[in-house]
């Protein structure tokens, strides 16, 4: 394994004077070395350093240094910790290794010894870290696999029924934009983006007749319409990784007055981006062709929805979801005419 450069940060904890500067001598030739005395200081400067090693003195005035040990055990931290002791007792051994110390050296030490610890304990920190990349990676690999595939379900859905081409791409993109402007973080945007994306992916499971009927369904076709919702559900579950989509693909068609289906919720037992959902499905399918009705300019699409508050829609949350649609409809207006002058 390739030595790591000199960027390898070591942190130093030793209230002993002489140790710290010891050590700190014996690895600046080979890393960046940070010293502190206590482990109050150690958490301060921890984000700050960064270490990618740990030398830690067992035995401190203030604090114990097998506390610290715990502590960062507790939060899955995985950068390796030496413990450094002048007197080694079997029961702190014990302790050091049960908490997740990497070794133990005892004081007096010897320069080698040091350096071949820090060797050791970073070669194990850049494999672990390694392990890690190649994870994330499979799981990259994966999720690409599974978006490909996505994509050709979704186009075979499109394919059957051209009216609703595109549909869950643009519910998708408006989904984000939405949740991003509701201010929810990274993975509740990127849950709406996907959950979104795949969110009628059931309807493959519903007949062509059904699904491209030109009027209004009986009741028995919209029995089997409505099937989509669980059917959609049935294909995401086993996936990993789609787990928090799934209350997205299989309440997106329940209603705040609890007579949506599959399961009949009712206002805040429905998923909250089950909710935002319902409204950009609806706000797409109103503002598109369909087989039952011809498009609705963006004002009137608004109006119908709003008409549906506290039957369909969720209160409040629709109606800050409008105001949203109503901005980036207009930066698409904005968008458009910038291009048509362009083209001119
Ligand atoms: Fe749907």
């Amino acid at each position: 394994m390739e030595q790591l450069t000199k960027s390898a940060n070591i942190l130093v904890i030793d209230d002993d004077l002489g140790v710290r500067e010891s050590l700190r001598i014996i690895l600046r030739d080979k890393y960046a070395v940070s010293i502190t005395s206590n482990i109050d200081e150690a958490l301060v400067s921890m984000d700050s350093i960064k270490p990618e090693m740990i030398f830690l003195d067992i035995k401190m005035p203030k604090s114990n240094g097998l506390d610290f040990l715990k502590q960062m055990r507790s939060a899955n931290s995985t950068i390796p910790v030496i413990m450094i002791t002048a007197h080694p007792s079997i029961e702190n051994t014990i302790t050091s290794l049960r908490n997740g110390a990497f070794d133990f050296i005892v004081k007096p030490f010897q320069p080698e010894e040091i350096l071949q610890v820090a060797e050791k304990a970073l070669h194990y920190s850049n494999e672990l870290w390694e392990r890690d990349m190649l994870v994330n990676n499979l799981r990259k690999a994966a999720q690409q696999h599974f978006f490909s595939t996505t994509e050709a379900l979704l186009q075979a859905i499109d394919a059957k029924d051209a009216y609703t081409a595109g549909h869950s791409k643009r519910v998708s993109e408006l989904s984000a934009f939405v949740a991003k402007e509701l201010d929810r973080n990274e993975s509740e945007i990127e849950v709406l983006r996907y959950g979104a994306y795949l969110h009628d992916i059931g309807k493959i499971g519903v007949g062509d007749l059904v699904l491209t009927k030109p009027s209004y369904l009986t009741q028995e076709e919209f029995y089997l319409m409505k099937r989509h919702s669980e059917i959609g559900y049935k294909i995401i579950a086993p996936i990993k990784f789609m787990e928090k989509c799934l209350p997205i693909v299989r309440h997106h068609h329940e209603w705040y007055n609890g007579k949506g289906y599959p399961d009949g919720l009712q206002g805040s037992d429905i998923p909250f981006e089950a909710s935002i959902l319902s409204i950009i499905d609806a706000y797409d399918a109103l503002t598109t062709d369909r087989h039952y009705h011809k498009k609705y300019p963006h004002q009137k699409a608004c109006e119908i929805i709003t008409q549906g508050i506290h039957t369909q829609f969720t209160p409040t949350l629709t109606e800050k979801v409008l105001a949203i649609i109503q901005r980036y409809h207009e930066a698409g207006k904005q968008r458009e005419q910038r291009e048509e002058s362009l083209a001119h």
